[in-house]
């Protein structure tokens, strides 16, 4: 699967259900910071509907909307900022998931301008 890690307690299940992740205060959970309201504007920005969403991760083949849509929540969660990943904030949200390896591919994954770009995050993901 891609995004394992950050799937290892299925985050990206969680951005959709932010609501409960955040009401139990998962400390390792590297978008514990996104907040209902977020999901609710990437998702109305990006035109992605949360079944689609969920299914399209499962297959692991997220299309362009989706792709948007992660941009989105990354931004909104201080991961993405200017174009660039801040793999500091990432480690500090979920350290057990910013391994080495996956901390190197991200240094190198470069400016990010286009949703297009996430999928270049995805890659570094172990498993994908
Ligand atoms: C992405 O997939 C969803 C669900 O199948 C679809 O509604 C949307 O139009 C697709 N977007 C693009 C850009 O293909």
């Amino acid at each position: 699967m891609h995004f394992q890690w950050l799937t290892n307690v299925s985050v990206f299940l969680c951005i959709l259900g932010v609501a409960q992740l955040v009401a139990a205060g998962k400390p390792n959970d590297l978008f514990t910071r996104i907040t209902p309201g977020d999901v609710e504007v990437c998702g109305k920005d990006t035109g992605v509907d949360r079944k689609d969403f969920e299914e399209a991760r499962e297959k692991g083949a997220l299309n362009h909307s989706m792709l948007c849509f992660l941009k989105c929540a990354m931004e909104k969660a201080g991961f993405l900022k200017d174009g660039h990943l801040e793999i500091d904030q990432a480690k500090e949200a979920s350290p057990d998931k910013m391994t080495e390896p996956v901390v190197e591919c991200f240094k190198a994954v470069g400016p990010i301008s286009t949703c297009d770009d996430i999928q270049k995050v995805e890659n570094c993901l172990p498993g994908s």
